[in-house]
């Protein structure tokens, strides 16, 4: 299976850094975002990945690039662990970039790998989310995507205020986690849906989501969304949704950023405790 990953957006949320930084450049500790998705990626099988960038997102095509200058420097100070580390990164998987000219929106930001994709069903990670797992979030959705045959996007529950802000899901459970989708509203008021799934980062998407997006109409901010393309492909095929185990950040949101910070700090071995006597002497004083 192959993947797209957008990273081709604006970032307005986290301005000022992404006037001039992708958001998915943005570190943890000390790997971009997006490193981490890319990851994922792999861990759950997927070695052929379309990232798609824009204008002002070069940062993210060289941090996968061979960095000749570096390595030499690396290999001539014997500094050999960062050099293996530095050569990991542009050796992980096979890597393709292909531009948005335009953020004309999440739909139309899949819709450039379209000629990549072929006619296999492919995954979807949004660039800026971070899902952090035992299983990989993409593997869980690949696993549900075997057993329906069709697509998969992963959903969690979220509190009934907050459903203003995602994609909704309504439909039946068919097994613990798993509903066929009847409806999906993007940012509804809690009035208008009893349901509290909301659309996460991660999906499944067989080949006729690319039909659907070209007959979508520019939506809000005059953005194809995705979600409009999905109530297209619903007309036609099943989709599933599934509540995934795991814990998500928004990187386009600052408080996920700072919150994914504190929690890989907490992972770390070399921050772990630093981290703990940290937050024990912020939180007393
Ligand atoms: P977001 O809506 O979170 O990204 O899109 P944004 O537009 O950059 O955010 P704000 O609201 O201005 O802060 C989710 C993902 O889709 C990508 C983004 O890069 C992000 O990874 N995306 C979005 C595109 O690739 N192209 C687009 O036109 C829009």
């Amino acid at each position: 299976m192959k993947a797209v990953i957008p990273a081709a957006g604006l970032g307005t949320r986290f301005l000022p850094i992404t006037k001039s930084s992708p958001k998915e450049m943005l570190p943890i500790i000390d790997r971009p975002a997006i490193q981490y998705v890319v990851e994922e990626a792999i861990n759950s099988g997927i070695e052929d990945i379309v990232i798609v960038t824009g204008r002002g997102k070069e940062a993210i095509e060289r941090y996968f690039d061979m960095a000749y200058e570096l390595e030499r420097v690396l290999e001539e100070r014997g500094e050999m662990e960062k050099l293996q580390e530095v050569r990991r990164i542009s050796e992980m998987a096979s890597i393709f970039f292909v531009r948005q000219k335009m953020p004309l929106g999440l739909g139309h930001a899949i819709y450039v790998a379209k000629n990549h994709m072929g006619e296999e069903s492919f995954a979807v990670l949004l660039g800026d989310d971070i899902i952090v797992a035992d299983k990989p979030c993409i593997k869980q959705l690949r696993e549900i995507h075997k057993k329906y045959g069709c697509s998969v996007v992963a959903v969690q529950e979220v509190e009934k205020e907050d459903v203003r802000k995602y994609g909704i899901v309504e439909g039946e459970e068919v097994e613990k986690g798993v509903y066929r989708i009847e409806r999906m509203i993007e940012k509804p008021s809690p009035e208008e849906t009893a349901s509290r799934n909301a659309i996460m980062g991660r999906y499944i998407l067989t080949p006729a989501i690319f039909k659907c997006i070209e007959r979508t109409e520019p939506g809000k901010k005059g953005e194809i969304q995705l979600t409009d393309a999905l109530n297209l492909l619903l007309e036609k095929e099943d989709i599933y949704a599934y509540e995934f185990r795991g814990r998500r950040y928004d990187l386009g949101n600052k408080f996920d950023w700072l919150r994914i910070n504190v929690e890989m700090a907490m992972q770390h071995d070399d921050f772990r405790e630093k981290m703990r006597k940290f937050l024990q002497k912020i939180l007393q004083d």
